[in-house]
């Protein structure tokens, strides 16, 4: 059977940003706390790729001032209407179009992007190693939130095999988790910029609705570009043996922030 061919489509997150953020959980408060941790009120973070801002008001409840860089224009007006009167600003740009004033902030900080950041091409992928280096503070911490899916949902493989022939469900991250925090550490180890300080992990396992699943689904770089004619039918299809299964379906998820510190700090 021939294969269909789905760009990932990092425009899928700015499409509609109130069923991105209706669609997606926030983070924990423990999370939030590792990423601010032992950072004065009133210190700086520059937080690259923020969505929706469930990274982003968080911190700022905590105290610290947040310049947020996304290329998403919808979803910087989505997180402004949020924040009004709040220290916070914004910045419309792909962050390696992005030159951060050197050396201003404590904290830079991405929530499930990082592996975003120069993926359209225009230079190397590690340049962002470098640009977050130039933004920290000498005494300054990067923080990566990265969250994974433990298994593939194999009750659904025919489903897949019909509808998306070519692809198996995808996005489950099935490496040991100490392998896979190892690559996470080797990762912002490349170009010899950063150095990672510590590693945290939380389990968060998800419970779905049938709409629930599917609504999470589209929010996603590669379901959310299936064409309509292919995505509509497969997702009542998904949705259908949701239902047959009981009505709702879990997901083993994992929540893993990695902290790093400039090399020459
Ligand atoms: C999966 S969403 C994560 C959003 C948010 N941080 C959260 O945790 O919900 C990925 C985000 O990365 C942004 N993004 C992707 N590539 C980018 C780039 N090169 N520069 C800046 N933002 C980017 C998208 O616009 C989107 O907001």
């Amino acid at each position: 059977m021939i294969g269909l061919m789905v760009e990932r489509d990092v425009g899928v997150f700015d499409r509609d940003p109130e069923a991105y953020h209706r669609a997606r959980p926030g983070y924990s408060d423990d999370v939030i706390d590792f990423v601010v941790e032992g950072l004065p009120v009133g210190a700086r973070a520059l937080e690259v790729a923020c969505g929706t801002g469930y990274a982003t008001l968080p911190v700022l409840d905590r105290g610290l001032s947040v310049t947020c860089v996304d290329r998403g224009a919808r979803l910087l007006e989505f997180v402004a209407e949020r924040t009004r009167g709040r220290p916070i600003e914004f910045v419309c740009a792909r962050f390696q179009d992005f030159e951060p004033e050197p050396g201003a902030f404590d904290l830079v900080y991405v929530a499930q992007a990082w592996h975003w950041l120069g993926y359209e091409g225009t230079g190397a992928r590690e340049d962002r190693h470098a640009r977050v280096a130039r933004a920290l503070k000498p005494d300054g911490r990067l923080a990566i939130i990265q969250c994974f899916v433990h298994n593939n949902w194999t009750e659904a493989d025919d489903l897949y095999r019909k509808h998306w022939p070519g692809t198996g469900e995808g996005g489950g991250d099935l490496l040991p988790a100490a392998e896979r925090l190892e690559r996470m550490r080797a990762e912002v180890s490349l170009g010899g910029h950063l150095v990672p300080t510590e590693v945290r992990t939380w389990r968060d396992d998800r419970t779905y609705t049938a709409q629930g699943y599917v609504d999470w689904l589209a929010t996603t770089s590669d379901h959310g570009a299936l064409p309509p004619d292919v995505q509509h039918p497969f997702f009542a299809a998904i949705k259908k043996r949701i239902e047959e299964q009981g009505g709702t379906i879990v997901r083993p998820y994992e929540v893993c922030v990695i902290r790093a510190r400039r090399r020459d700090g």
